[in-house]
């Protein structure tokens, strides 16, 4: 009897544990309505702001939808990358993926400075950054979601962690699944998300050795379709034009839509890493497909794979800090 009762016990502590778990996972503390008392109208502010840069300048939202990105993967969603270099601070700004690169900082500037003048100190940078990216993929044409909320904002940032874990255009498909393997993103997230390449630009630099001399023999990708190609080399010369700017996705290119998956079949994929998606695994090359048939697949899946990114080591409770100014530390 006695056996039994400890048999059970036993086995009802293991049969919970994983629930206590999960109660206190690392994004456990991110909720949608944790502004709806401290500022409600916050939400409402950034969507006004970015509404009206992207009514500017349509690339403006896949240039925030990016930035959030680029912070969720160096030191997770804490604002780092809008950190400009001073004191002990080397900012992120000049990292290889972001130098000449990054942009929407202004945007971002004009929204916290709207936040401070409505509830001082109370909405962080980082959380701006998801709602920014949010609202950008709505207003165009792409899904919506909640964003959960409560991300606090570092006190530093890292230069060698902007260079070293954002995938870089010219990484194998390995190494870009080692990379969103790291942040605990799938290859699923890794499908989803690159379909932000739905919207945006490159520049030939990022895209330019697989013109000319994809693997070092002189010859340009063969996975390239040569048509494509051959027009992509008038704006991408050899040497010179390195800033020279590209559609993502060339068919649609300021609407989030699933043709980016349509081109990669096409072997119209503008960057290598776009490519590889259909070309080096089986599994990946499978939801391309899926993707490609199913805009609302891509759709569900795309917002459900950008709560996982915004969810990326949040600084929460009494980590971190609510910055005044996105750009410096309190
Ligand atoms: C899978 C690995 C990825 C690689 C290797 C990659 C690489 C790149 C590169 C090289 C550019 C062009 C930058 C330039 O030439 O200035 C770019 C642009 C962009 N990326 Fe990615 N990216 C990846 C994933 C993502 C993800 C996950 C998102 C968002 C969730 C994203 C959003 C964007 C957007 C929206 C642009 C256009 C930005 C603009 O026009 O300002 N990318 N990416
Ligand atoms: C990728 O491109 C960068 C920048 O042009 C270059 O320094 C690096 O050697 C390239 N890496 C690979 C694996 O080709
Ligand atoms: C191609 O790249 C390889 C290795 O980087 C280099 O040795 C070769 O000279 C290049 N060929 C041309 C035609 O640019």
């Amino acid at each position: 009897m006695a056996q039994l009762m400890i048999f059970l016990i036993a086995f009802s502590l293991l049969a919970f544990a994983p629930l206590c778990f999960c109660g206190k996972s690392s994004s456990g503390y991110l909720y949608p309505q944790f502004y709806d008392h401290s500022c409600p109208k916050a939400q409402e502010i950034v969507k006004c702001i970015v509404a009206k840069a992207v009514a500017k300048e349509t690339r403006m939202a896949a240039s925030l939808l990016r930035l959030h990105f680029h912070d969720c993967f160096v030191k997770g969603c804490d604002a780092s990358i809008l950190l400009d270099s001073s004191g002990s601070i080397i900012s992120e700004k000049r990292s290889n993926p972001n130098r000449n690169s990054a942009r929407g900082f202004e945007v971002i500037d004009e929204i916290k400075s709207a936040l401070e003048k409505e509830c001082p100190q109370t909405v962080s940078c980082a959380d701006i950054l998801a709602l920014a990216a949010r609202d950008s993929t709505v207003l165009t044409g792409g899904p919506s979601w909640e964003v959960p909320l409560g991300r606090r904002d570092s006190k530093g940032a890292s230069l060698s962690g902007s260079n070293n874990d954002i995938p870089a255009p010219n990484n194998t498909f390995q190494t870009i699944l080692t990379k969103f393997k790291l942040q605990g993103l799938d290859i699923v997230d890794l499908v989803a998300l690159s379909g932000s390449h739905t919207i945006g630009n490159a520049r030939c630099t990022s895209f330019r050795q697989r013109l000319y001399n994809q693997s070092g023999n002189g010859q340009p990708d063969n996975t390239l379709d040569q048509s494509y190609a051959a027009q992509l080399r008038i704006g991408c010369p050899r040497s010179g034009g390195d800033q020279n700017l590209f559609f993502l996705d060339f068919v649609s290119p300021t609407k989030f839509d699933n043709s980016y998956f349509k081109n990669i079949l096409a072997s119209k994929g503008l960057l290598n890493s776009d490519q590889v998606l259909s070309t080096k695994n089986e599994a990946s090359m499978e939801l391309v497909k899926k993707y490609a048939e199913n805009n609302d697949l891509f759709f569900q899946q795309f917002a459900k794979s950008m709560v996982k990114m915004g969810n990326i080591s949040p600084l929460t409770g009494n980590r971190g800090e609510i910055r005044r100014n996105c750009r410096r530390i309190n």
